[in-house]
């Protein structure tokens, strides 16, 4: 019925790149059920096991039975409900921030926030391996987009020179999703103060990792307290719910509330999420023996891939790639990988750069050695299958 669109899909699977769903049955956790067969969940960004915690489902419980399901309207029209303004206060005292303010979802949050901080004639000003979101939100914004190399702040400094714009504003991942590295936040601040630019930073996969208060990559690298730092953090991965927040000062609150599009022409998050969530921030700041163990299974897992002669990465965090070469190869050593047990998701292009396609390995709080190891071993095994060097 419509050629085009047939087109567009055989040429996506002639590149190796067409994405299929696979189903789970059952709640999030280590072992997951897919197509009637417990595996090994090593994809799932559900860091600290809080997805499935009793006291984070028992608090969305009780917040349906007191506030209903949805919230009817955007924040700004009648969607504000007391759990959101609560979960805002439970993450401003988290953060040790002024002021902060709750999205739908990261997606929500970079799409909203870039663009109500630059516009047309502003640069942005982003590291190669951003996330999507944050791209989109850059193009949203309609302010010149600058791209620099990968955690290189002479890159970054060579743009910023040259930049003759009345905003600037850099934006980066804490750690990179797909790569696990974390971004240089120090060398990327004194840049951001010598150029006169606004930092962003989008933590999605730090908060409640990273730490010593499982703040996040700001706090593990001593940047958190600079106030030309705004903080974005996810509530769907190392928290187990939805949502997420910026942090920052009251001024840039105040503007997102007028400026962030989808914050303000958005249905609001149900509350019971909300409620979750602040039973989630709790957690995080109560049970630092939850990051603890999520270390331990970390500093495990590298062991287990010395042992195998597989590559360790050098930054010490829960995501780990090995790079397997095309796109074509990559998604069949991941279903070999599900047949033996082990869910590990191939990860290909636009997600990451042309020839980088790779497993995206993460490890949680939860899993326990026998599954680190099965993993291992499942993985040294394909691996050999497929003459990996
Ligand atoms: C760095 C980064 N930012 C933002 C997002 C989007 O967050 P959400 O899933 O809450 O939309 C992700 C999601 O994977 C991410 O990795």
């Amino acid at each position: 019925m419509y050629p085009s669109i047939k087109k567009e899909l055989e040429r996506i699977k002639d590149l190796g790149l067409m994405r299929s769903i696979t189903t789970i049955h059952g709640p999030q956790g280590p072992r997951v059920r897919v197509d009637g067969r417990d595996v090994v969940l090593l994809c799932s960004n559900n860091y600290l096991g809080l997805a499935s915690h009793p006291d984070v489902k028992r608090a969305m419980k009780e917040a349906v039975e007191r506030f209903g399901a949805g919230t009817g309207a955007s924040r700004l029209v009648s969607g504000t409900m007391s759990p959101h303004r609560e979960l805002e206060e439970r993450i401003r005292e988290f953060k040790n921030k002024e002021a902060v303010l709750v999205f739908n979802s990261g997606y929500h949050a970079n799409t909203g926030c870039i663009p109500a901080l630059a516009g047309r004639g502003d640069e942005v000003f982003t590291d190669r391996l951003d996330h999507a979101s944050i791209i989109d939100g850059c193009i949203l914004s309609r302010a010149i987009l600058r791209r620099y190399r990968n955690s290189d702040t002479n890159s970054l400094e060579g743009l910023l020179k040259r930049s003759k714009a009345r905003r600037k504003v850099i934006i980066t991942d804490g750690i990179f999703s797909m790569d696990g590295t974390i971004a240089p936040l120090r060398d990327i601040l004194w840049l951001a103060r010598r150029y006169d630019a606004i930092l962003i930073v989008d933590d999605a996969h730090g908060v409640g990792v990273l730490g010593r208060n499982g703040r996040g990559s700001c706090e593990h690298l001593g940047v958190e307290d600079d106030p030309c730092v705004v903080e974005i953090g996810t509530l769907g991965k190392a928290f187990g719910c939805f949502g997420a927040f910026v942090a920052g000062s009251r001024d840039l609150i105040e503007l997102l509330v007028n400026r962030a599009r989808p914050f303000i022409y958005s249905t609001a998050l149900p509350p019971a999420v909300c409620a979750g969530a602040v039973k989630a921030v709790e957690i995080v700041k109560k049970e630092p023996s939850l990051r603890e163990r999520l270390f331990e299974n970390i500093v495990f897992f590298r062991e287990e891939l010395k042992r195998y002669g597989l590559p360790v990465p050098e930054d010490m965090t829960q995501i780990i790639p090995i790079h397997t070469g095309s796109p074509e190869r990559t998604v069949a050593i991941s279903r070999r990988l599900l047949e033996r047990g082990i869910f590990i998701q191939a990860i290909r292009p636009p997600t990451v750069p042309e020839h980088t396609s790779r497993l995206r390995i993460t490890i949680t709080a939860e899993h326990t050695r026998d599954d680190l190891s099965l993993a291992v071993r499942g993985i040294k095994e394909t691996l050999d299958e497929w003459g990996y060097q």
